[in-house]
């Protein structure tokens, strides 16, 4: 992947101004980069935006971005919480996991909480019986069953439809408010599947109004919005006119991670060695799998290597393939590959990823082998 001009001259100017205190392997996020996605998504999808905060937890770039997550965040528990403490900004809670605490804490905030089976309503009964529960709860519909009752669902989120209508018949019996419902196509999921949980919430919205005896108001389709959006060519006019009978009915909003943090995020990491096995090189870095599980593509069915930038560029008569390997004992630690390299790569080297803003830094086996932590640095 090749950097923009400006953001390899921040990069360069960042990495260069080192004396000690910035240091490899680390995250490099785009203040900039962030609040620009976040604002021409919302403008594409047509609809407010909430941020869901699993995508990026890095407390300094969330503070100097959230001012611009009008419509709030998602979080999926109480230290995700805790990164928006303070704010009066809307906060969903979802997880399939709430305990007691986290719904009274949670619940002090701003909060409407996704139900994800029925049996969560009974954690909300004991707070609410306590007198602190005065937030309104979406109903969760698994994806694969909201289409097909029969099919066997393809991840553990949600309910069937007899299971949402048992909730909602709960919650009205609670006087429990349910102010919508919400549904998450997967991640990545945007593109081929976003019409039909247009489709699926449509189909279920007047009935489970009439459940509770009166209308929902919200209706949240989720995202999996990948993170190269704008080079998918996403026709999202046709989507938002999609959405248009649903918003004559209610008010509906869409949550991002991967879409806003994706491309604002860069890992940099520096060459300790390079070193050839037979004609295969290798270039052994200070960081890899242990600091950004992601790049080791693990869990793809097929491989296929991000190829990194090299912050110095010292062209060669000769090109060569490079395969880049993190610092650990394992031999899935394959972080890139570099094909017909024109540069030759040096001990000290510095070489930059992208598309690493989203998930690689949360999503990470950090306690390997006792490796260095990742540093985080804002530009
Ligand atoms: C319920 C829910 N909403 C939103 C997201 C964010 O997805 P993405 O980062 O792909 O936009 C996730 C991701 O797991 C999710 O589980």
């Amino acid at each position: 992947m090749d950097l923009g001009d400006s953001i390899r001259k921040s990069i360069t100017d960042l990495l260069g101004s080192g004396q000690g205190n910035v240091a490899t392997p680390c995250y490099i996020y785009s203040v900039e980069q962030v609040i620009e996605n976040f604002k021409d998504l919302k403008e594409v999808l047509g609809t407010p935006l909430v941020v869901s905060l699993k995508a990026n937890h890095c407390p300094e770039l969330l503070s100097r971005t959230a001012f611009n997550f009008d419509d709030g965040c998602e979080v999926a528990s109480l230290g995700e919480l805790r990164l928006r403490a303070g704010t009066r900004r809307k906060t969903y809670i979802n997880t399939p996991a709430y305990t007691r605490k986290m719904v009274e804490v949670a619940s002090r905030y701003n909060a409407t909480f996704i139900i994800d089976y029925v049996a969560q309503l009974d954690i909300i009964a004991e707070v609410k019986q306590q007198g602190v529960f005065n937030n309104s709860v979406l109903l969760r519909l698994n994806f694969d069953a909201a289409r097909n009752e029969n099919a066997p669902p393809k991840d553990h989120f949600g309910m069937d439809t007899k299971s949402l209508f048992e909730a909602a018949a709960k919650a009205r019996d609670m006087k429990v408010k349910v102010a919508g419902l919400h549904i998450f196509c997967g991640s990545n999921g945007f593109v081929d599947k976003s019409m039909a949980c247009v489709e699926a919430v449509d189909k279920l919205f007047d009935a489970v109004g009439k459940t509770l005896g009166y209308p929902l108001e919200v209706i949240n389709l989720g995202g999996g919005i990948p993170s190269d959006w704008r080079e998918k060519n996403i026709d999202f006019a046709s989507y938002r006119a999609s959405l248009q009978p649903l918003q004559r009915k209610a008010e509906v909003i869409h949550e991002a991670g991967r879409a806003i943090f994706g491309s604002a995020g860069y890992f940099a990491t520096e060459v300790v060695s390079v070193k050839s096995i037979g004609a295969k090189r290798f270039v052994i870095c200070d960081g890899g799998m242990t600091q950004n599980f992601l790049l080791a593509k693990t869990e793809h069915v097929i491989r296929k290597y991000d190829r990194p930038t090299l912050i110095s560029e010292r062209l060669t008569d000769e090109t060569r393939d490079y395969t880049f390997v993190g610092a650990s004992c394992n031999r899935d630690d394959i972080i890139g590959e570099y094909r017909d390299c024109p540069h030759e790569i040096l001990p000290g080297d510095q070489i930059v990823f992208g598309q690493c803003g989203a998930y690689n830094a949360v999503y990470t086996v950090n306690k390997f082998l006792a490796l260095k932590h990742y540093g985080e640095y804002i530009i």
